[in-house]
């Protein structure tokens, strides 16, 4: 399967994508931090990235030195379940020792404006990242960049109003600072997201699609997300 300006690999299923996930994940955690001493890992929201997440819980790494980012936030309070950094931490972060003070989430609960204005400099500082995760909605929306909203070239972060994915009022970094990193990877699983794919395949120019291009990504797919091959 062909995407302009990116890798894909087409996985059994959601297990398949997971595992590769993974083994790509602790790979370049590996190779950033024999190179820099340190792990700049951007990680995305949404349901598809949880079974990756449970397995990094069990898995052995140099944590000491992993520092998390995350792609988007809700506009809610900081412990609501409905919360990115909450799920990454209730599957995954609170489970491996990872200093807390390296795990960076958005303050989304101080409003879309407040947050964004506070993570810039955190961004900034923390650019180029070593891997951005990044997941596709079904309107081929990836972190909360969605699509017929304006993305003002520029900031690294930017407050998010009026979301179709509720709720509404969101965080998001931008294709500025989500594109500066050395590796990307983009995981999509599941029937739902078959016609995105499809919008994709046909050259449409998605928020994911851009995206996605900018920062040379590897698209991880399970058969069930895959169009299938017009014949
Ligand atoms: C969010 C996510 C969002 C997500 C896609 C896919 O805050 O909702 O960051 O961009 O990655 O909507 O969501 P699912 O993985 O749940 O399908």
């Amino acid at each position: 399967m062909q995407l302009t300006g990116v890798q894909a690999r087409i996985l059994p299923d959601a297990e398949a994508v997971a595992d590769a996930a993974l083994g790509i994940m602790l790979a370049a955690a590996e190779e950033a931090i024999g190179a820099r001493g340190v792990f700049r890992i951007v990680l995305t929201g949404g349901s598809t990235p949880l079974l990756a997440y449970r397995k990094l819980a069990g898995a052995s790494a140099h944590w000491a030195d992993w520092h998390i980012y995350h792609g988007d936030e809700r506009c809610l309070p900081s412990e609501d379940a409905e919360r990115n950094s909450r799920a990454a931490d209730e599957t995954w972060l609170l489970q491996v020792p990872i200093p807390r003070e390296q795990v960076h989430a958005i303050p989304a609960e101080r409003g879309a404006e407040a947050a964004a204005a506070a993570y810039e400099p955190i961004v900034a500082a923390a650019l180029p990242f070593d891997l951005v995760l990044l997941g596709m909605g079904e309107d081929g929306h990836t972190a909360s960049l969605f699509p017929e909203h304006e993305i003002r070239p520029g900031p690294l972060v930017m407050p998010v109003h009026e979301a179709p994915k509720p709720p509404p009022e969101r965080v998001s970094l931008t294709p500025s600072a989500l594109c500066r990193t050395r590796r990307m990877l983009v995981l999509v699983t599941g029937a739902g997201k078959r016609p995105a794919m499809h919008r994709w395949l046909a050259g449409e120019g998605l928020p994911v699609a851009r995206v996605a291009v900018g920062g040379n990504a590897l698209v991880l797919l399970d058969e069930a997300a895959t169009p299938q091959l017009e014949h």
